[in-house]
């Protein structure tokens, strides 16, 4: 589908805010900063009003998702939203028996390990993702000038939680079938790349100015096996909304020696965690792509001045890419002391 007419990049007199001028290349003023899970169990108007409601569930609620997304923008002024939902969104929608056990992730009732199970899939219906329409819409709404980034699961990750039934360490089940079965191996990463894409599709078409693609854990995966097993999926997925115009990210954990490989599925930013420092990331990846990253998250624990000179390091080394967002090298941890969050987006607009 197209853009929807109210689509904030077709407004009379559109100018790409700072977040997606970055992402394209260009320097703004001060860097741009947002945090991955910035919405969620940090701040404490967020648990107050998931009390009593499932977590898919209240994903699934337009106005409830909508709020959500809204509450971390409000309170830290970051330079963007990050549309809350989860990767395992559009399993459900298609009718796959999954939930959220907190403090542990997604859960399956019947793992899709079998060349049956996998043909036993269902597809997804473009219906089926309506509540995603309209939260995205009226979050835009609210949002103003500020955009909203919209993400998906990229294949691997997502095809992880099927296999093994859960979140795992190595995704040791994973791989084996990847190499045991490559012919329902690359089956599995079909379906997983075309309901994920059609989720990313949704939220871009409806309001979404950038779209992030979360490979968590591709960092389990040699090089060889990403790029002759993995990447094409991933490739495929970002197919899907290639043509709607917005910046693309691609971001894994533990990704180090994968970051060229990211990047050659054809985004315009790679995401890198705490372990690369960014000009060393730069060095691997050209200087024909953004960087975002890379607060050691375990730093949101230490006192002001040893996070504060570790943020001002981050920005020093992102000077060596074409362009840098700000961001935790993965999620916000849920005991992070939100005020913290507020502080490092105050410092970053002050001094990036
Ligand atoms: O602010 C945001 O980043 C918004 C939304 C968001 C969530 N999940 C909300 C969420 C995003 C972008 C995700 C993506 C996601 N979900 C990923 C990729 C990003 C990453 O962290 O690497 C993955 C691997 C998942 C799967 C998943 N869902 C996990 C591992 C968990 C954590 C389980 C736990 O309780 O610790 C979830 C649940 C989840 N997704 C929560 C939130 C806010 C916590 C559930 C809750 O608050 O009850």
């Amino acid at each position: 589908m197209p853009l929807s007419p109210t689509h904030p990049m077709l407004r009379p007199g559109y100018t790409a805010p700072p977040l997606v001028q970055a992402y394209r290349g260009d320097r703004p003023e001060s860097t741009p900063v947002w945090f991955m899970r910035q919405a969620g169990r940090s701040l404490p108007e967020y648990r107050e009003l998931r009390v009593g409601t499932d977590m898919l569930d209240a994903c699934l609620d337009p106005a409830l998702a909508s709020e959500i997304t809204l509450q971390p923008v409000r309170r830290h002024g970051v330079d963007a939203g990050i549309f809350f939902s989860d990767i395992v969104i559009p399993v459900r929608l298609a009718g796959v028996d999954v939930r959220i056990v907190a403090g542990r992730g997604p859960v399956l009732e019947n793992p899709v390990r079998s060349a049956a199970d996998v043909r036993a899939l269902p597809p997804l219906d473009p219906e089926a993702l309506r509540p995603i329409r309209e939260a995205v819409a009226l979050t835009v709404a609210q949002l103003g000038e500020t955009p909203l980034i919209g993400f998906a699961g990229a294949p691997y990750t997502l095809a992880s939680y099927l296999v093994e039934g859960g979140p795992s360490k190595e995704q040791l089940k994973t791989r084996a079938l990847m190499h045991s079965d490559p012919e329902t191996w690359h089956a599995l990463l079909s379906w997983c790349s075309e309901i994920t894409g059609a989720f990313l599709a949704a939220q871009i078409e409806s309001g979404a100015q950038a779209g992030q693609l979360f490979d968590s854990w591709a960092g389990s995966l040699s090089l060889a096996d990403y790029t002759r097993s993995v990447a094409p999926h991933s490739s495929a997925t970002l197919d899907r909304v290639r043509d709607l115009g917005v910046p693309l990210v691609h971001f894994g954990v533990g990704t180090s020696e994968l970051l060229g490989a990211m990047r050659g599925i054809g985004v315009d930013a790679i995401g890198v965690d705490w372990r690369l420092p960014l000009d060393e990331a730069a060095h691997r990846v050209g200087d024909d792509v953004t960087l975002q990253g890379n607060i050691d998250p375990a730093l949101l624990q230490a006192p002001w001045p040893v996070l504060e000179a570790h943020v001002a390091d981050v920005l020093a080394r992102g000077r060596a890419a074409r362009a840098h967002v700000l961001n935790l090298g993965h999620g916000v941890p849920p005991d992070t002391d939100p005020t913290v969050l507020t502080r490092i987006v105050e410092f970053v607009h002050a001094h990036g």
